[in-house]
């Protein structure tokens, strides 16, 4: 998928980070328009139901963000998004230190802690930096 989908990718991740930060369908084009960027979008019975956006840069792979509609959660659309990108390589991310949800979903799928960056969101909340292990 390209800069087509960046309005359902916009409404999606509002729906699943409700009261958080809110990325507009037009940052999403700017995401999408980076080299090296992929979305992958999860349907149920042709639902969009989540998507994953990650970047490749040399060897190393970054989630960007995911996100799965609360209609659609614990039906293992998370897990198979994250495992969708695994044979890229190195993979890494940040979660919010507070995110229990997501940071359970990305240790069932093999991540490691590997740092901390201290106020890292806009809020001024510390993420946890998480790796691959395939490596
Ligand atoms: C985190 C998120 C992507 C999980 O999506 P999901 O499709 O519900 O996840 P899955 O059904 O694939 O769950 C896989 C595993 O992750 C863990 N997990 C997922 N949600 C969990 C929760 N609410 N509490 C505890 N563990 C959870 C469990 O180990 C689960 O396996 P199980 O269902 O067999 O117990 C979803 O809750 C979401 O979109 N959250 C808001 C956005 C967000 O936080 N994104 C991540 C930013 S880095």
């Amino acid at each position: 998928m390209g800069i087509e989908c960046a309005l359902l990718l916009a409404e999606l991740h509002e729906a699943a980070f409700h009261g958080g930060e809110v990325w507009s369908a037009a940052s999403f084009i700017d995401l999408l328009s980076m080299q090296g960027s992929e979305v992958v979008i999860a349907l149920i019975d042709n639902i969009p139901a989540g998507f994953i956006l990650s970047r490749t840069v040399l060897d190393e792979t970054e989630i960007l963000t995911l996100a799965v509609h609360p209609h659609f959660r614990r039906r293992g659309v998370g897990r198979s998004l994250v495992r969708a990108i695994l044979p890229k390589g190195q993979v890494f991310l940040e979660v919010a230190v507070c995110n229990n949800p997501a940071t359970a979903l990305y240790e069932a799928c093999g991540f490691v802690k590997a740092g901390l960056r201290r106020g890292y969101y806009r809020d001024g909340s510390d993420a946890q930096v998480l790796v691959s292990n395939a490596f």
